[in-house]
């Protein structure tokens, strides 16, 4: 029988439900003061106040933890990141900073080519212990489920060994991560100016392995100007989706090119970054039910205008938070420099914001029934939070707030108090 646990909380904050919530929805809390959460299993039992729960249960057969002045929330889902990567690019930030621009460093050979260089010159073992730093690092955010892409590899090889690395990594390190497929993330060398032909190998050389060898659950392409058109994006996602994987796509990051519109057309699971997404393509994004990823750490890191999460709320679509963390456009996995950005640059609500990382996240994965609230039947996936209320994670600006992590009901980082020195 699994460890039981009672987790005992000032307050306890989670959406509820299955599902993505939509528009208004996103609001909606369910806020439980003086709560308490029995965990059996990995699974959570009961949630509910504190004096029923603890008056139902003969308090010796579990491990309690008295998180009295804290409140809980569920595990941060991180929908969208790139964290497989060889080497870093610290002089392509420098060069950002004296005013050159992403697409400028890409086009000279620089950006996601830089990284497949010294991506496609690592070996499995390096790309793993690269991958559990980074996973530890996450965990210190309170993120207990992560989505990882390739794409830095453009070639059989290395995409299918950035997948395994992933892959092994979900069994080896308790965060949860899913893969995705992004060969489409660049056009490489070999393939310079023949952009289709270089889908028509990736549909006919890697793809079917990533299926056979069930290495991610979904396929994402860079559609965006000057690299994968929205006729090429579609053959792509239609032949992946045929072949049985679930699909989103990199929308309307940089020019306006109809990426929001071509994912609901296909059924995308998710529509990522559109920081230039049309009133036309954010009203089919809510029409086709396809969540929102936004990403306002790229958009802080581009020194870019955010996406409107104001009006993508407002017109009923479900808008999931995400990182981004990549080594390129954007270096960081700070879960409170997100909240900070959604709060008070895209202006959401701090209930929005908590439902973005949190239940629409888990939507963007496919994984709402199982992770991102705290509910009977749900995994144990929950933070503590240092202070009495989900409030301070916005109004801390960009602290993080995180004393204890629990995945699948088992504690996997509790942050001590210091001890000062009192002595003389
Ligand atoms: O989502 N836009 C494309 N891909 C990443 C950046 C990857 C990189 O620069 O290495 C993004 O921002
Ligand atoms: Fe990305």
């Amino acid at each position: 029988m699994g460890k039981k646990l009672i987790v005992k909380a000032c307050q306890i904050a989670t959406p509820k439900g299955k599902q993505a919530k939509y528009g208004k929805e996103m609001n909606n809390l369910a806020v439980i003061e003086n709560g308490a959460i029995v965990v059996e299993d990995g699974i959570i039992q009961e949630v509910g106040p504190a004096a029923d729960i603890l008056q139902a249960h003969d308090l010796k057969d579990f491990e309690i933890i008295d998180a009295a002045g804290k409140c809980a929330v569920p595990g941060f889902v991180d929908a969208h990141t790139h964290f497989i990567f060889g080497g870093y690019r610290p002089d392509e930030f420098y060069m950002r900073l004296n005013g050159a621009s992403y697409m400028e460093i890409m086009n000279a050979g620089g950006g996601i080519q830089n990284t497949v260089n010294a991506t496609r010159s690592s070996c499995f073992d390096e790309l793993f212990q690269a991958g559990m730093d980074r996973l530890d690092a996450m965990v210190d955010y309170g993120i207990t489920t992560v989505e990882g892409k390739s794409g830095y590899g453009l070639d059989a090889e290395t995409e299918l060994l950035q997948l395994k690395v992933q892959g092994k990594l979900n069994q080896a390190h308790p965060v949860d991560v899913v893969s995705t497929f992004l060969g489409a993330h660049a056009v490489p060398p070999e393939f310079k100016g023949r952009n289709e032909a270089y889908i028509d190998f990736l549909i006919q050389n890697v793809l079917p392995k990533v299926v056979e060898e069930k290495l991610a659950e979904f396929c994402d392409v860079f559609c965006e100007d000057g690299v994968f058109s929205i006729a090429l994006s579609r053959k792509l996602l239609q032949e992946a989706k045929k072949q049985g994987l679930e699909i989103k796509a990199h929308a309307d990051e940089i020019e306006q090119l109809g990426g929001a519109e071509l994912a609901a057309e296909l059924g995308a699971v998710s529509a990522d970054h559109l920081l230039e997404a049309s009133d036309h393509g954010i009203e089919q994004l809510k029409k086709h039910r396809v969540v929102a990823t936004l990403l306002p750490a790229t958009a802080f890191c581009l020194n870019k205008r955010y996406a409107d999460a104001r009006k993508i709320i407002d017109q009923g679509c479900a808008v999931a938070l995400a990182s981004d963390f990549n080594p390129g456009s954007c270096f960081t996995q700070s879960v409170p420099l997100i909240f900070a950005l959604a709060c008070i640059q895209m202006k959401m609500t701090p209930e929005e914001a908590l439902t973005a990382f949190t239940l629409n996240g888990a939507a963007a994965l496919k994984r709402a029934d199982s992770i991102g609230s705290i509910e009977t039947g749900k995994k144990a996936d929950i933070v503590i939070l240092k202070y009495p209320s989900y409030k301070y994670l916005s109004y801390h600006t960009a602290a993080n707030l995180v004393e204890t992590v629990i995945k699948d009901g088992k504690i996997v980082k509790q942050f001590s108090t210091n001890k000062r020195y009192t002595e003389v």
